[in-house]
């Protein structure tokens, strides 16, 4: 990603995100059978994300209906550098100071949980 945006001015980014923000979000993921009942610790999302990932704000991603191997590769990252920056002064570039304190306790299965909850929600 960096090496291919970093060549991107910014009149480039605007028309790209444009254009991406343009396009009709079409639900492409197979439901499962598991529970949609929204895990405890995704509550804390809500504010931000919305309770089924779709937000009004301009400032938050929209992450409902998105792919689960992509939520929590996210959030495993995200949780990671939080750990890192926070507890011990490291620099990370998937550290996001908005994002970092709801990632801290996450556990493994409770990212699993979470991002299954939100891939399972439409997208619009
Ligand atoms: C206080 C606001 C806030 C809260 C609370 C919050 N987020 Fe976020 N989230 C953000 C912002 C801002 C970004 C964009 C950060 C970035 O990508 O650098 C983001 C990015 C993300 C992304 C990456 C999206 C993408 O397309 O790359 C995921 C996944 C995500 N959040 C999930 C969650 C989950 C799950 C929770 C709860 C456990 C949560 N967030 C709590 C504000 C928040």
């Amino acid at each position: 990603m960096s090496q291919r945006a970093g060549t991107l001015n910014k009149h480039e980014i605007t028309l790209i995100a444009n254009y991406y923000s343009s396009l009709k979000c079409i639900f492409s993921q197979i439901k499962t059978k598991k529970s949609q009942t929204m895990p405890s610790k995704a509550k804390r999302c809500v504010f931000c994300h919305g309770s089924t990932g779709k937000t009004p704000y301009t400032i938050y991603p929209n992450i409902g209906g998105q792919k689960k191997n992509y939520l929590s590769r996210q959030l495993f990252a995200m949780r990671e550098s939080a750990i890192n920056v926070i507890q011990h002064a490291k620099k990370e570039a998937r550290f996001h100071r908005i994002m970092a304190p709801s990632m801290l306790d996450l556990t493994d299965k409770e990212i699993d949980d979470i991002s299954e909850y939100f891939s399972q929600q439409r997208c619009r």
